[in-house]
């Protein structure tokens, strides 16, 4: 493919950007890209505490990762080293380590070079906090979804739930709000819109709302 077409979502944690660049990706016919995942796999593949590493340590071992993605729309997959992540990446607690790891430099410039080659190999609706300001600059279409803390604590509950997992709202809130701070404050690529990204306001709307939204600014 010569010109691949990049659609960007960028949001905070829980309000949902996940499922809608799924939907989305599969109402294209391209693939998604989930780059919460590849944060949030290669804390887990560093371990607890990596964030404490020199700098050395931590760039020989972000050298043993490669991250491939295969299929589109709800069947993309993406795997680190040819293994495909599953829901142990998927706790509030490895959410904190992606969030501790994504705020070092290298961990940082790593993914995006990941992100961009990814960008030069498909068409994909790419998902996270930096895509329409730092990864994808010029992507043609981007979007930020936002909802309240609350509002996001209780859709992490539901879908934790859904999943089986334990969770505990108040608990949930805490982190969410922690992690939002951390994301919104870090000195390098900080979680805020793209001057030209669509704003959605998720607090108030249906799934099917937003989707219908995202689907109308694509279009549009
Ligand atoms: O979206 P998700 O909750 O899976 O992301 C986990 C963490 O990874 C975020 O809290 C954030 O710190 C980090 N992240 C990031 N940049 C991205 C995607 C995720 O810093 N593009």
């Amino acid at each position: 493919m010569s010109n691949p077409t990049i659609v960007t979502i960028d949001g905070p944690a829980g309000v949902g950007k996940s499922t809608m660049a799924k939907r989305l990706a599969e109402a294209l016919g391209i693939a998604y890209l989930d780059t919460g995942a590849m944060f949030r796999s290669t804390a887990w593949r560093l371990g607890e505490g990596a964030w404490n590493w020199d700098e050395s340590r931590l760039v020989e071992e972000l050298g043993w990762i490669r991250f491939t993605l295969s299929g589109s729309g709800a069947q993309t997959r993406l795997a680190l080293n040819g293994y495909e992540v599953g829901d142990e990446i998927r706790t509030e607690e490895v959410g904190m380590w992606a969030s501790n790891v994504a705020t070092l430099p290298p961990v940082r410039a790593f993914l995006k070079e990941a992100q961009i080659r990814l960008g030069e190999q498909y068409s994909l609706v790419a998902e996270g906090r930096d895509m329409g300001t730092v990864v994808f600059p010029g992507a043609k279409n981007k979007f930020f979804l936002d909802a309240s803390v609350e509002v996001r604590a209780k859709r992490r509950h539901d879908q934790l739930k859904e999943m089986g997992k334990p969770a505990n709202l108040a608990k949930l809130q805490e982190s969410i709000a922690q992690r939002d701070h951390q994301d919104r404050n870090r000195a390098v690529a900080p979680l805020r819109p793209a001057e030209d990204a669509v704003i959605v306001d998720t607090s108030d709307l249906s799934r099917e709302q937003v989707f219908q939204a995202l689907l109308d600014g694509v279009k549009g």
